[in-house]
């Protein structure tokens, strides 16, 4: 199916700019996934618009990750059903994680019947057909099947909105079920694009004058496993650092039962890689590691993180850490405050558990609410003090970063991230966007840093 103006203008819309929004929740995954809807939209003639009001087509790209997460997202699709009042000729569209799970389509229906369109993650290119099929009936909703093992889509058109960084999924899905984890029965299995794909993009990317790539997987050290690769990602590391250009990479997401000392090697003798890895731990605790279905212990964490410092002695290590697991009890949570304390992260995303619906870990027995909250506020301060305590060791060092935008906050001042993944702030200009700079660092009080440009 051809997305072309001709297609669009057949329809009789030439004189009108149709125009769309898209409402995006969730991961790094699903801000590239409304690139893509971005880029089918655009090819139907649609152009985007800033205001939900003033929108023909509006689109919500979900995520279930955590109950907060399902529950703003049907929130803000039930508030959508004012601009159909007064607009009847919209289209409201869902898309994304949420839609996927099983069920959730027709009952997504049932509750929003002013919905149009309700669209699993992994069905992104029909999008352009459903909206076709709208436009020609306004009577039809269109809800299409999740499909679990969808192939791999190479010519989708992307609209990147992302600025200096491009966005590049290398995998889809995930094989590892951890216990309390929805993503592998929405996203399915894992599949891995070709390596010539992935470089071929990629060349193209830094052609087009991207300056930073992030490589997309929910498990990137996975990568090539599915296609018979052995240790496919360092294969992947190693082809990209052969390509020739001032860009740096990053990628998201390694797990620790994976990643391997070969691929940390590629990571050290690249200068184009980031010395900046995402290393989730979850929990501290074996006993809880175990009940997740990590594959990992504590000690092999601890002793990843030895052998990364070893290599890179300036890498930025963030993590993901969760509290509340069930069974967790207070020697767990003391596991998980000690490890924090041990490895000192640049950065961590906390989070309480949340229940999922299907997952083993929801028939566990859960820890009280009144327990969790006390635990990620503890959880919390240790972690800021940890990051503060780093902020203030970086003053008076020079690091390399890539100004990504206007500070949003002073006149006169960017921002951009180092090489480890801190947000620095310095002066500059808008022209300074898509530039690398050597800026020192004079003051970090919190997790942001602030510097000055030095020769
Ligand atoms: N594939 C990645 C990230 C998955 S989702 C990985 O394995 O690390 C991002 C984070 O959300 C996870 O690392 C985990 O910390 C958190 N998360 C996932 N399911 C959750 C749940 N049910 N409740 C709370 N946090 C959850
Ligand atoms: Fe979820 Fe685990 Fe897969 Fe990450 S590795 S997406 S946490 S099941
Ligand atoms: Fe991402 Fe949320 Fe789906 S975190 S993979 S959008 S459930």
């Amino acid at each position: 199916m051809a997305y072309s103006v001709e297609n669009y203008l057949s329809y009789g819309y030439n004189c009108y700019m149709q125009k769309y929004k898209i409402i995006t929740y969730g991961c790094q995954m699903n801000l590239h996934e409304s690139e893509k809807a971005a880029g089918i939209l655009r090819g139907l003639g649609y152009e985007e618009c800033e205001r939900e009001e003033d929108a023909d087509l509006i689109l919500f790209n979900t995520c279930c990750i955590r109950d907060n997460a399902e529950r703003r997202a049907k929130g803000n699709i039930g508030a959508a059903k004012v601009f159909k009042r007064s607009k009847p000729q919209l289209i409201i569209a869902v898309m994304g994680c949420m839609t996927q799970q099983s069920g959730a389509g027709e009952e997504m229906a049932k509750k929003f019947p002013f919905v149009d369109i309700v669209l699993g993650a992994n069905n992104i290119d029909k999008l352009g057909e459903c909206v076709q099929k709208v436009r020609e009936d306004r009577e039809k909703s269109v809800l299409i099947d999740p499909c679990m093992t969808p192939e791999i889509h190479e010519d989708t058109p992307v609209y990147r909105t992302s600025g200096t960084n491009a966005w590049l999924n290398i995998m889809y899905g995930c094989n590892n079920f951890c216990t309390y984890c929805i993503v592998p029965y929405v996203r399915g299995r894992e599949r891995s694009r070709k390596l010539c794909n992935v470089t071929d993009e990629f060349k193209r990317l830094i052609d087009e004058g991207y300056k930073e790539v992030t490589l997309l997987g929910q498990n990137v050290n996975s990568y090539g496993n599915d296609l018979g690769m052995k240790n496919g990602f360092a294969r992947l590391l190693e082809q990209i650092s052969l390509i020739k250009g001032d860009f740096r990479v990053r990628f998201m997401t390694s797990h620790p039962k994976d990643l391997n000392e070969e691929i940390v090697d590629i990571i050290a003798s690249s200068p184009n890689i980031c010395n900046n890895i995402h290393l989730p731990v979850q929990s501290g605790s074996d006993k809880i590691l175990k009940l997740m279905n990590r594959h990992y212990t504590r000690d092999h964490y601890l002793s990843l993180i030895d052998m990364i410092r070893d290599k890179m002695p300036d890498c930025g290590i963030t993590s993901d850490i969760m509290v509340a697991f069930p069974q967790e009890d207070d020697q767990d949570f003391a596991d998980t405050l000690d490890l924090v304390e041990k490895v000192r992260y640049s950065g961590a995303f906390t989070f309480v558990y949340s229940p999922r619906k299907g997952t083993p870990a929801a028939a566990m027995p859960q820890v009280p609410k009144e327990v969790a909250k006390a635990r990620i506020v503890e959880l919390v301060a240790v972690q800021n003090r940890i990051v503060k305590q780093i902020s203030a060791q970086m003053v008076g060092k020079t690091v390399r970063v890539l100004c990504e935008d206007v500070a949003p906050k002073g006149e006169g001042l960017v921002c951009g991230r180092s090489e480890c993944g801190r947000m620095v702030t310095f002066p500059g200009a808008k022209t300074d966007i898509g530039k690398f700079f050597n800026v020192r660092i004079n003051s970090g009080k919190s997790a942001s840093l602030f510097g000055e440009v030095s020769e």
